[in-house]
């Protein structure tokens, strides 16, 4: 199957280097991608060398898997993310995921840049996921692939609370602010209007984005434990004049909060 032929691609990569099968992936959103500097010893495949990876085309999305040791701990990640906005199908977006899977990947942590309709959220704070409202396509649709989960995955527990709980210990060791609610995911590519970030607001989002939930859908299906923490790039509750949403800028401000990112993702992947 396509999904094999993925893993095994990457498996004897990996293997040729000698070094060990992480048990973590993470997938960096918009301008997260330079967490990856960090990694050391690091074997990068680009996407297009991988069979059947798309390569991702959205500004500050790069296209690499690279796997190496994030602060001793070995770590699969990928420097970009495919959107569904780009015009891949659900199956194409969620591919690595389940590829993943196959490699027994047990955790997957997820970032991304999120507009922030927390009034109280500021430009450049974090915020972990702690539920999600999913206003995409859902990626389990079709017939259930049976040998990765069931047909009606329990969406209870999606966000791990042992990893929230302990994000939040190393987060105050680290002396991290943290914010914790709900991303809301749409398909983009457009940003909201203002009646529309309201209207997110009004249903308890906190957050709102055009990633990360296709992803952690099908994570939760295979059985992995999840992570997710959104950057916040813009402030989208209240629209000020003369204020506009620009993706070059999201861009700017992800690249900007990615250190302290970097560092808290660092710590929770040697417990994951
Ligand atoms: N809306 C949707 N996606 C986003 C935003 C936003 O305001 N900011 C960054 N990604």
């Amino acid at each position: 199957m396509d999904y094999d032929q993925s893993a095994n691609y990457i498996a004897n990569r990996i293997s040729g280097r000698s070094l060990p099968m992480p048990r973590t992936a993470v997938v960096l959103g918009s301008g997260l991608g330079k967490m990856a500097e960090h990694i050391a010893d690091a074997l990068v495949i680009p996407y297009a060398d991988i069979p059947h990876f798309q390569c991702p085309t959205a500004v500050g999305h790069r296209g690499n898997l690279i796997i190496g040791f994030l602060d001793g701990t070995p770590i699969m990640a990928m420097q970009g993310r495919l959107h569904y906005y780009e015009g891949h199908s659900m199956e194409q977006v969620t591919f690595p995921v389940r590829v993943f899977a196959r490699m027994s990947i047990r955790t997957l942590l997820v970032s991304n840049a999120a507009g922030g309709v927390n009034p109280s959220f500021r430009v450049g704070d974090l915020m972990v996921i702690t539920d999600h409202l999913n206003f995409m396509p859902n990626p389990l649709i079709g017939p259930n692939k049976d040998a990765f989960g069931p047909r009606f995955p329990d969406m209870t527990y999606t966000y791990s609370p042992r990893l929230r709980e302990a994000a939040d210990s190393i987060a105050q060791e680290l002396q991290i602010a943290l914010h914790h609610g709900v991303y809301a995911a749409q398909t983009g590519p457009a940003y909201e209007t203002p009646a529309e970030y309201r209207m997110y607001r009004t249903l308890g989002a906190d957050a709102v984005g055009m990633s990360t939930v296709p992803e952690v859908i099908v994570a939760r299906h295979c059985g992995m434990e999840v992570f997710g923490m959104s950057v916040i790039t813009n402030q989208a509750s209240d629209l000020k004049d003369g204020v506009v949403n620009d993706a070059d800028d999201v861009v700017r401000q992800a690249d900007a909060a990615a250190d302290n990112m970097t560092r808290l993702f660092a710590r929770l992947i040697s417990i994951a």
